[in-house]
């Protein structure tokens, strides 16, 4: 549940972080959240001032426990105009077992750091099947299931001070956002490279299980192009408080939407115990296969949030 007084930690972290920033850091307007293997977006910041916070030490943040989710704050510079940013070098997910409020703690504390937009990355499993592993799709709407049977991070009492008690989600995903992201996809060639950026609806599982074939299938019938465990309460938590949003997925595995074989099917019972059990570690999804996508595609997916950064404030 949301307390009246998360914001006021929040707030009191922010104090805490921007006292001991560097003049020119401390009124980041971008926030940037890196998924699973894309911490490599900390680069975009190449010069300096550039300054790192662990997360272990902050006080209130919840703490990583994922292999693969090294926790800090980066506070650097990017692009020609130099916009001031902060990166969130891994996140708490909810299967970790934190609750919705300090899942979105990071989003809240942004917030408070003065940040306008937000642009959350991840690492998603295919659903559409237009998609190939390694594909990058730009969010344009979500599915939460889990927040609208109510694990919500907005439930609970509402502070007017940061947004409204029932706030629409109907244009979460900026479509300015969006209409730059595709510019600067092409800017930077990457449809010559890659094809064209999808756009796609993102569906919330609270993981830590991937999909059943099943649990794929329904969510494909509901529209979802992408599932993923993590992101959309951070878009609730920002889009709340007048944050505007932009999102990325990096399709790592894609789902399994087919039913799985029967036990009476003639090939199966053909089959030996050793062909059995290679045919079916066939399209299961797993962790490594996530992380080593993210590293593949995370030099493109940098470029391209560098890009759209570098152009946000610009004349
Ligand atoms: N399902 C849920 N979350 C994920 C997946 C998936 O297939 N791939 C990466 N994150």
């Amino acid at each position: 549940l949301t307390s009246p007084s998360t914001y006021k930690r929040a707030s009191e972290t922010a104090e805490n972080i921007l006292k001991d920033l560097p003049e020119q850091l401390r009124a980041p307007k971008v926030g940037i959240v890196c998924g699973s293997g894309l911490g490599g977006l900390a680069e975009a910041i190449e010069d300096e001032p550039k300054v790192e916070v662990p997360y272990k030490g902050i006080p209130n943040f919840p703490q990583s426990t994922v292999q693969g989710h090294a926790g800090k704050l980066v506070f650097g510079l990017i692009g020609p105009a130099k916009t001031p940013v902060v990166l969130l070098v891994g996140r708490a997910h909810f299967y970790e077992g934190h609750s919705m409020e300090l899942v979105t703690f990071a989003t809240r504390l942004c917030r408070m750091l003065g940040v306008e937009v937000m642009i959350v990355t991840n690492a998603a499993g295919g659903l559409n099947p237009e998609y190939n592993v390694g594909d990058i799709v730009c969010l344009n709407d979500h599915l939460y299931l889990a927040g609208m049977v109510g694990v919500n991070p907005l439930r609970g009492p509402n502070d007017e001070s940061i947004g409204v008690r029932f706030p629409p989600l109907s244009d979460a995903y900026d479509l300015e956002l969006r209409r730059r992201a595709h510019i600067a996809w092409r800017k930077l060639e990457l449809d010559s490279s890659r094809g064209k950026l999808h756009e796609g609806v993102y569906a919330f599982a609270s993981g830590p299980t991937y999909e059943t074939r099943a649990e794929c299938r329904m969510l494909r019938g509901f529209g979802a192009d992408l599932v993923g465990m993590s992101t959309v309460p951070e878009i609730v938590v920002a889009r709340h408080s007048g944050m505007r949003v932009l999102a990325f997925s990096l399709v790592t595995n894609r789902a399994v939407l087919e039913p799985g074989l029967r036990g009476d099917d003639p090939l199966v019972q053909g089959m030996s115990a050793g062909g059995l059990a290679e045919f079916l570690s066939k399209g299961k999804a797993n962790h490594e296969e996530v992380l080593e996508e993210g590293r593949k595609a995370a030099r493109d997916m940098q470029g391209l949030v560098k890009e759209i950064v570098g152009d946000l404030y610009a004349n």
